[in-house]
């Protein structure tokens, strides 16, 4: 009887011990999902705590290497947008190829992609400062976001806290990054996946007023010469690209009159029938674009306004966050 009670006490102290630890590990998870739940919203900044200096260096690095190459803020707010474009704003596009992956910039649709060193430096300086804490998916996103506000654009307050991907794929690139020739239609419709109306997606191509298209990219307006384009402009592009010739990977001509510039006067080209790409054309002669080509042409802070808020938007979209992937050490490879 007293083996039998005791065998019996310790059963109950098995349970016992058995409900504390499966309480316990509610506890934990439910500690751990709260954390989770805490981490996994984007925010402005998100590094507060754990880098506080990060925004301020990824900037200084970003301004304290322009000389280097005045240009490459135009390549930098290229970049933000085909890392999102492709599996969300993970970092995808800076993964070099392995046995198991293939690097994006595989893709004929990244050409052009450039200035992927400052990208690296301003890496370098954050791990410096705080090994490990500073995404390359959020390197990217405040590199942009710099480079637009360097070159005389909005200073767009931008959240942070994105995770990297551990995985590219140079096919889904392939797929997801839109070429020069894309109609408004599916421009919109890309736009709309990300939460963009049709005013933000007009904003979001102004990011056009920046940087160069090569030959390749709008030789396809040359011969046969597009009837939209203005006569000046092609006999200008004829020269540079000298077309026919296999040299269309090499000469560029600038997006709009101010390249150098973050402003509206992609906007007036566009008026002018100076756009560069098929796609920038069609903005002006489609009637549910033309009138935000309009506003925005006369209207740089009403463009600045949305062009902001449709950054926040792209940016925001499917990422990485809480503990999912990870925070590369280095952005050409995962951990
Ligand atoms: C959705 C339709 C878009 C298409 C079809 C498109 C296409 C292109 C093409 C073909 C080029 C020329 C690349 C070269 O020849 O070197 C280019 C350049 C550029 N794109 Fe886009 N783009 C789009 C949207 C965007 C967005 C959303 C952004 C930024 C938020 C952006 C920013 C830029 C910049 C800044 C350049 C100049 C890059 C440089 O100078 O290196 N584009 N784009
Ligand atoms: C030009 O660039 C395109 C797109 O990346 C590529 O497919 C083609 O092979 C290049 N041509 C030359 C001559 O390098």
């Amino acid at each position: 009887m007293s083996t039998s009670n005791s065998s019996m006490s310790g059963l109950y102290l098995y349970v016992f011990i058995g409900l504390f630890l499966i309480l316990l590990s509610c506890t934990k998870v439910y500690a751990l999902e709260n954390k989770a739940q805490h981490d996994e919203r984007l925010r402005i900044n998100f590094y507060q705590s754990s880098c506080p200096n990060a925004e301020s260096i990824a900037r200084q690095t970003l301004l304290s290497n322009l000389l280097l190459d005045p240009t490459a803020p135009a390549a930098l707010l290229r970049l933000v947008f085909h890392d999102c474009q492709v599996q969300g704003c993970d970092g995808s596009i800076l993964l070099q190829s392995t046995s198991s992956i293939t690097s994006e910039l595989v893709s004929e649709r990244n050409f052009g992609i450039r200035r992927l060193d400052f990208i690296d430096r301003i890496k370098a300086a954050l791990e410096a400062a705080c090994p490990n804490t500073v995404s390359c998916a959020d390197i990217i996103v405040m590199a942009a976001s710099n480079s637009v506000a360097i070159a005389g654009g909005p200073n767009i307050p931008i959240e942070t806290g994105r995770r990297d991907t551990r995985f590219s794929s140079n096919l889904m690139a392939d797929k997801e990054l839109p070429s020069a020739t894309i109609s408004v239609s599916d421009l919109l419709q890309i736009g709309g996946t990300k939460g963009l109306d049709t005013g933000d997606s007009v904003a979001i191509l102004g990011a056009h007023t920046l940087g160069v298209g090569h030959c390749i990219n709008f030789a396809n307006r040359l011969q046969p010469q597009d009837p939209s384009l203005s006569p000046p402009l092609a006999a200008a592009l004829n020269l540079i690209c000298r077309l026919p010739a296999p040299a269309t990977n090499l000469t560029f001509a600038a997006n709009d009159l101010t390249n150098l510039i973050f402003d509206n006067q992609y906007f007036r080209d566009l008026q002018g029938g100076r756009g560069l790409l098929t796609i920038d054309s069609e903005l002006m002669k489609d009637p549910r674009t033309q009138g935000f080509v309009n506003r925005f042409a006369a209207d740089q802070n009403f463009f600045f306004q949305k062009f902001s808020e449709a950054f926040v938007k792209l940016t925001r979209s499917n990422v990485l966050t809480g503990t999912q992937g990870e925070i590369r050490n280095n952005c050409k490879a995962v951990n």
